[in-house]
């Protein structure tokens, strides 16, 4: 029977510096989109398929993510003192109770696979997900997690997710050749981090959510430094691959590059359009400014 997916690993400790100054002294996960910083937005998305164990692996400036999801007394004393009944019902449910985080410091940014292999003593040998709460994935008709949660159950194998991007894009991100199984499903063959377009083996990328099994995490306490001097994730899937098979899964949904500036502000735009008590007067705001620019 395919073991159920029930730890998360949200790597937080990256320096952030296509945000500077603001992720000076605030990781980026914590920049809201709308009213809710990006991890919860990740959280959230992680708990609606079935993860009960979130692991943040934080670095400097970790404490924002702790506090935010540790309970506020002083704050909920004073609404409730003011009653703000709303106020306090949004800040007293930011996880649901049968959840429970986990926070392991990685000292020293080393790469993605780095801070992966940091959460090892929390993983077991169970198999879990990866998620980078700065990739902002509005999952339709269900969440991207969830989606791949389905993926998983039925192949029991790493899942990761992939999008098409353009070819000129390809050395932003991690690009994998697949042989397509199933509608959305492929077996990945190989996978390179940051190819140069004219070598890159396919236009589908690799974007921040997996599904892996717990020997990934042998493999990157061997994995060397690689692209950027960092140890890659990338290059610990791709051992991977030659040990057991791995699926890229094209998920259902709108993905938000919320670690560039432009794909943070288009998030914040759409969601800001959806948003129950914003969006009639968003939109009318966003007219107006559109009239200016004619
Ligand atoms: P990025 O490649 O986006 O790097 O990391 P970054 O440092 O966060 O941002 P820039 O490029 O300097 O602006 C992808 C994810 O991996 C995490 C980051 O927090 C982000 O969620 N990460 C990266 C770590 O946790 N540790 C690392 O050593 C590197």
């Amino acid at each position: 029977m395919t073991p159920k997916v029930r730890k998360a690993v949200f790597p937080v400790a990256g320096l952030g510096t296509r945000f500077l100054p603001a992720t000076k002294a605030n990781p980026k996960e914590m920049l809201p989109v709308v009213d809710k910083p990006l991890i919860q937005y990740a959280a959230e998305e992680a708990v609606a398929a079935g993860i009960d164990e979130l692991i943040f692996v934080t670095g400097r400036a970790k404490r924002s993510i702790e506090d935010h999801f540790d309970k506020a007394y002083e704050l909920e004393a004073e609404l409730e003192k003011n009653n703000k009944a709303k106020m306090l019902e949004i800040i007293g449910n930011i996880l649901p109770s049968h959840v429970s985080c986990i926070y392991i410091r990685q000292a020293e940014a080393l790469g993605l696979g780095h801070a992966v292999l940091c959460a090892r003593p929390a993983i077991g040998d169970e198999p879990f997900a990866v998620i980078l709460a700065d990739d902002l994935i509005d999952g339709r008709p269900k969440g991207c997690l969830a989606q791949m949660v389905e993926v998983f159950t039925h192949y029991n194998c790493g899942v990761i997710a992939v999008q098409p991007v353009p070819r000129e894009d390809t050395d932003k991100y991690g690009i994998v050749e697949v042989q397509p199984i199933d509608s959305r499903v492929g077996k990945i063959h190989s996978i390179v981090e940051k190819p140069k377009p004219d070598v890159a083996p396919s236009n589908l990328a690799v974007v921040g959510r997996y599904i892996l099994p717990a020997s990934i995490m042998g493999i990157l306490a061997h994995t060397q430094r690689g692209a950027g001097g960092e140890i890659q994730l990338t290059d610990g899937i791709a051992t991977l691959l030659t040990q057991q098979q791995v699926l890229a899964y094209e998920f259902e949904g709108i993905r938000y590059d919320c670690g560039s500036k432009l794909g943070y502000l288009e998030a914040t735009i759409d969601y800001a359009l959806r948003h129950p008590e914003l969006k009639d007067q968003f939109r009318g705001l966003l007219k107006d400014k559109l009239k200016t620019l004619a």
